[in-house]
Formats: C-alpha cells, sequence, structure tokens
C-alpha cells in the first residue's frame, strides 16, 4: 500500500464541480465532442487552482478614467504538453493564461515495455526564466512524466509544475523519486494500475477518447 501522505509536493485539487465533470468524463458512454467538453472544463478549473500562488509585478494601466496599478505574470509562463493526450489541456490554459507560450513533448509509450519513446521536442526559447506547467492528464507509471521534466530540466527548466487530471498512486509514487522537487498537481488519485499499465477505475486511454481514436 502507498502512503501518499508522504508527498508533501502532491496537491489533490478537491473540488465540486472538477467532481461531478470527472464522473462524465470516466463515463464509457461519453462521446469524444463530450469528453473534450468535459475534459476541457475541468482543464480550466485545474488551471485557475495551480496558477492560485503565480508570481506577479505591478504594471500601469491607462482606464478611461485614470491611470491606475494592474499586475501581469512576474516571469514568461510556459505550457508544455506531453503528446498526444496532453494537447487536451492546451486550450484551457490558452483561456486562461494569453500570456503563455507553449510547448510541446512527443512521447509515444511502448505498450509492451510500458517505457516512452521520444519523437518530438519543441519548446519556447523563454524556459529557463519562466514558470512551467507540464500538462499530461494521465499519472499512470509516471514514466512519459519522468522523462518530459528530465528533457524539461535539460533544457534549462528549473520553476517546473506537473498538472495531471487522472494519478495512480505508483505513478505519483515513482515521480516523486526522481523529481520531488517538482510539485504534483493532479484532480483525482485513482485506485492503482491493471497489467497493462492503464489507470484503474481510469477512463480509457485519454488520446483515443479525445481525438475519437477507439
Ligand atoms: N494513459 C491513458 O490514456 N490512460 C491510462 O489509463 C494510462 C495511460
Amino acid at each position: 500500500m502507498i502512503d501518499l501522505s508522504q508527498i508533501p509536493n502532491l496537491h489533490v485539487i478537491d473540488h465540486p464541480l472538477i467532481k461531478t465533470r470527472m464522473a462524465k468524463l470516466r463515463a464509457v458512454g461519453t462521446t469524444p465532442g463530450e469528453f473534450r467538453d468535459h475534459l476541457g472544463t475541468i482543464g480550466r478549473l485545474m488551471a485557475y487552482r495551480v496558477t492560485e500562488d503565480l508570481p506577479l509585478t505591478e504594471l500601469e494601466v491607462e482606464t478611461p478614467l485614470e491611470v491606475m496599478t494592474g499586475h501581469q505574470p512576474a516571469r514568461p509562463v510556459v505550457v508544455v504538453s506531453i503528446l498526444r493526450a496532453g494537447l487536451g489541456m492546451v486550450e484551457p490554459f490558452q483561456q486562461l493564461l494569453p500570456e503563455a507560450y507553449f510547448g510541446h513533448i512527443g512521447l509515444a509509450r511502448n505498450e509492451e515495455t510500458l517505457q516512452p519513446e521520444s519523437y518530438y521536442c519543441k519548446l519556447p526559447p523563454t524556459l529557463s526564466e519562466a514558470d512551467v506547467f507540464l500538462v499530461d492528464p494521465m499519472l499512470a507509471t509516471g514514466n512519459s512524466s519522468i522523462e518530459a521534466t528530465s528533457q524539461l530540466k535539460a533544457e534549462g527548466a528549473s520553476r517546473l509544475r506537473l498538472v495531471c487530471l487522472v494519478s495512480a498512486p505508483e505513478g505519483i509514487q515513482k515521480y516523486h523519486e526522481a523529481h520531488p522537487d517538482v510539485p504534483i498537481y493532479t484532480a483525482v488519485v485513482d485506485r492503482g494500475l491493471n497489467e497493462k499499465g492503464y489507470i484503474v477505475p481510469g477512463l480509457g486511454d485519454a488520446g483515443d477518447r479525445y481525438f475519437g481514436t477507439l
């Protein structure tokens, strides 16, 4: 039995609106269009919560009536999605963070070894100064997120956060062991992994359900 209370960097975003959407997201009868809608809503709610302590600086704003002090992100904000399912979390972050830069890391899971195989990496040049959010709806074995985080650190990222929707305790533990400095945000923690590395009860393959490639 994995004791997640020993992982101080784990944040489970427990919110009624996320819970009710999550039930719809998981349901086997949800169509790809509905799945995209629910994932987008949960993604926006997550984006709101995971940016709660984003550092800001002041800027001068001229309203139609007078000049006042407003706020903007203190550093560049970079959102990096792990292809393919991570793409579903790009649009929600784009909506809430119009200032953000976006990167993509392509890691395909070898279904036999469960190890990630890298096939694509395109990252914004601001990475080393940025607050970086690595997004992937599913934290299963942890292998893809660990590999993507290692790539981001190798490219200079240091202020990293991992944002997932559904996580397995095994993946959380493994990720934390590999990258104890990176906070993990997840909407739910499920029971575990099955023999194929799928999260149970989970929601199936997030990429297939999002793009309708089942
Ligand atoms: N990736 C998915 O999309 N679903 C799982 O359950 C595990 C990994």
